[in-house]
């Protein structure tokens, strides 16, 4: 990929002015336009193989597909390095990190003068949602990684079509990143190179641009996905009168020919790429879901006064580990080529392995250590958030209009977080206020995704703690302002697959299963079902839910909708917590749904067993 001054296949001034500022920075030692073709893809690919960075997988097994080991240090996204540097800092909020501009700028400027020495600049222009829709938006990413613009390509739509679509003048988000690993001549480069002490994952709203110092992982680097995608586009979107989340887009086809479309939250690895893919189970023939994104959404008021999504994304960059032919049969056939992964084990025919893909690992597996694995370490062969970067196209459930340029109509919004105790399996709130205050409540035991202590519940408002790019407490302001101005909001609905028994085991089988919940969900959107009111929302009786071809069993339904008083009080502290942190912003209503959820709390009798009770 010998591209020496490589003349600019654009007449973009501000384009040509940031790449030709950047590179006075960094100093690489060239720059590449990339043009987004499969042949640069190809060449990339191979130049990381020349380079002892990804191995090429078997071509019977995995055809067009690579892995690759990160460095030790970075190995998943770093919560407690990124920052919102607003111009003020009650903008940013007291959930975000935050340093003023010029002071960010001032610590960033010395790690980044020469950042790229020894390395190649590649002009990554992407649009974030299909080129030319409505919802689209445009970036460009500066990157001295070869790995960042290959999972570009399969992220986002990137290259000449995208540069053609910004035209001379056309908006973008600036986007910088390097793996602040500079090379003296000579010098020879590291399997993963990154800064393994010194990482900065900065944006500044006002200005719409984004910095990314010392990572190669993930969400650290792919700029597109949570720095644009999410921390930008939730700021522009607040402005502009639209919402950007963390959520999964999926279609549901009933045996009528039906279609219903939902939007759900949950927190990183806790399944919006398994529901997103769900198979409903034998009994429910004739159902069919449809995957129009697993991770993002934009959604966009339609003229119609509905909510119209897109899924921002061109691709699935989602956790490897738990993932086989029985939890996401869908993402196992998306997977099967083309793919990237990253911090999976590697098996001696050079296929890919990690925990849960068989019960027992093969032998002579290579961990995402790059060293022989041994199974009596009691260590995992692959990373716990080792993933994979593979594209939506070859994913069997696509649904037919996931690249709509309009979006696609949302009916309900669900938000779920991973809570062993507590939470029911599901539950819809009675109004858009009211389930604005269940998502900003929502707690989920952490993952080795998030930052923290592993198991620990903390408050993740809408799943988007680690990605709102503003203020928390305005971000609430905002989904109940845009409320009121819908004239047919979409239903809001809590659910929790994760609750445990006694044994510590979960109580809900999960994963095509939650399509009985899911069902349930779409007959209240459309009124054809009853509930019952609980203390903490509409809950469905045992009967309201179709258990074709289940032995799941009225008692074992009965522990995981029980609504318990004290577990409730407990809750409700917890909410105080979050609202103690932003008490100067947040909606008044907030304190009062509270009050009026404690006081509820109060009917006899302490515990609320639904299906009992209304027997
Ligand atoms: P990010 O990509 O990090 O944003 O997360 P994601 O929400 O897409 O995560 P993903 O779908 O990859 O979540 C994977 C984890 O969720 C694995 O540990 C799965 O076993 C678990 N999971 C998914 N669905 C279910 C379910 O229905 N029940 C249970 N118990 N676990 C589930
Ligand atoms: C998440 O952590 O929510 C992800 C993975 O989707 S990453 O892109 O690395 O943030
Ligand atoms: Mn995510």
């Amino acid at each position: 990929m010998k591209n020496q001054s490589m003349a600019p296949p654009t007449t973009h001034q501000e384009l040509l002015a940031f790449v030709k500022e950047t590179a006075a920075i960094c100093q690489p030692d060239q720059i590449h336009w990339c043009d987004g073709s499969e042949a640069e893809y190809q060449a990339l690919c191979q130049a990381l193989v020349d380079k002892g960075t990804f191995i090429k997988l078997n071509p019977e097994k995995r055809p067009g597909s690579y892995a690759c080991f990160s460095d030790p240090s970075d190995v998943a996204r770093v919560e407690d390095r990124t920052y919102i540097c607003s111009l003020r800092k009650e903008d940013a909020g007291p959930t975000n990190n935050w340093m003023a501009p010029k002071e960010m700028k001032a610590t960033l400027r010395p790690l980044m003068t020469g950042s790229m020495k020894g390395r190649t600049m590649y002009v990554i222009p992407f649009c974030m949602g299909p080129i030319g829709s409505p919802l689209a938006k445009m970036g460009v990413e500066l990157t001295d990684s070869e790995y960042v613009v290959i999972n570009m390509k399969i992220m986002t739509r990137m290259g000449s079509p995208v540069l053609a679509a910004l035209g001379a003048d056309g908006d973008f988000v600036k986007c910088i990143h390097t793996v602040g690993a500079p090379l003296a001549p000579g010098q020879a480069d590291v399997r993963w190179p990154c800064n393994p002490t010194v990482k900065y994952i900065v944006h500044y709203p006002e200005e719409r641009a984004i910095v990314s110092y010392g990572s190669g992982y993930g969400g650290n680097a792919l700029l597109g996905k949570k720095c644009f995608a999410l921390r930008i586009a939730s700021s522009l979107a607040r402005e502009e009168g639209w919402l950007a989340e963390h959520m999964l887009i999926l279609g549901a086809e009933s045996p009528a020919g039906e279609k219903t479309y939902i939007a759900a939250a949950f927190p990183s690895a806790c399944g919006k790429t398994n529901f997103a893919m769900l198979i409903p189970p034998k009994a429910f023939e004739g159902w069919k879901i449809t995957t129009v994104g697993d991770d993002i959404a934009w959604v966009k008021p339609g003229a119609d006064g509905r909510l119209y999504a897109i899924n921002p994304e061109a691709g699935y960059f989602g956790v490897a580990p738990g993932t086989n032919y029985q939890s996401n049969p869908n993402a196992m056939y998306t997977i099967a080529k083309n793919t990237i992964f990253t911090n999976v084990a590697i098996t001696p025919d050079l296929d890919v392995w990690w925990e849960g893909l068989t019960k027992e690992a093969p032998a002579g597996l290579t961990a995402w250590t790059g060293q022989p694995y041994d199974p009596t370490s009691g260590k995992p062969a692959a990373h716990a958030n080792a993933r994979f970067t593979t594209p939506a196209s070859q994913c069997p459930s696509i649904d037919p209009d996931w690249e709509k340029p309009e979006g696609v109509p949302i009916s309900a919004f669900i938000f779920g977080g991973r809570r062993s105790t507590t939470v029911p399996l599901v539950y819809q709130a009675v109004n858009w206020s009211y389930g604005v205050y269940l998502a900003a409540t929502m707690g989920s035991e952490m993952t080795a995704a998030a930052f923290g202590e592993v198991g620990k519940v903390r408050r993740d408002p809408f799943a988007m703690l680690p990605f709102c790019g503003y203020h928390m407490a305005d971000y609430f302001n905002h989904w109940l302002q845009f409320g009121r101005t819908l004239s047919n909001p979409p239903r809001i609905f809590g659910v929790n697959w994760f609750r445990k028994n006694a044994d510590g085991k979960f109580s809900w089988p999960g994963f095509g299963e939650n399509m009985r919940v899911l069902k349930w969900v779409i007959e209240r959107v459309r009124g054809r079902v009853s509930a019952v009111e609980s203390p903490i929302g509409w809950m469905p009786r045992f009967r309201d839910l179709d258990w074709a071809g289940s032995d799941f069993s009225r008692a074992d339904f009965d522990q995981i909708m029980t609504v318990d008083r004290e577990a409730w009080k407990k809750e409700l502290m917890g909410h105080e917590e979050l609202f103690e942190q932003m008490f100067d912003k947040l909606p008044k209503e907030f304190f009062y749904m509270r009050e009026l959820l404690l006081s509820s709390l109060w009917r006899s009798p302490e515990r609320w067993n639904l299906a009992a009770e209304t027997a």
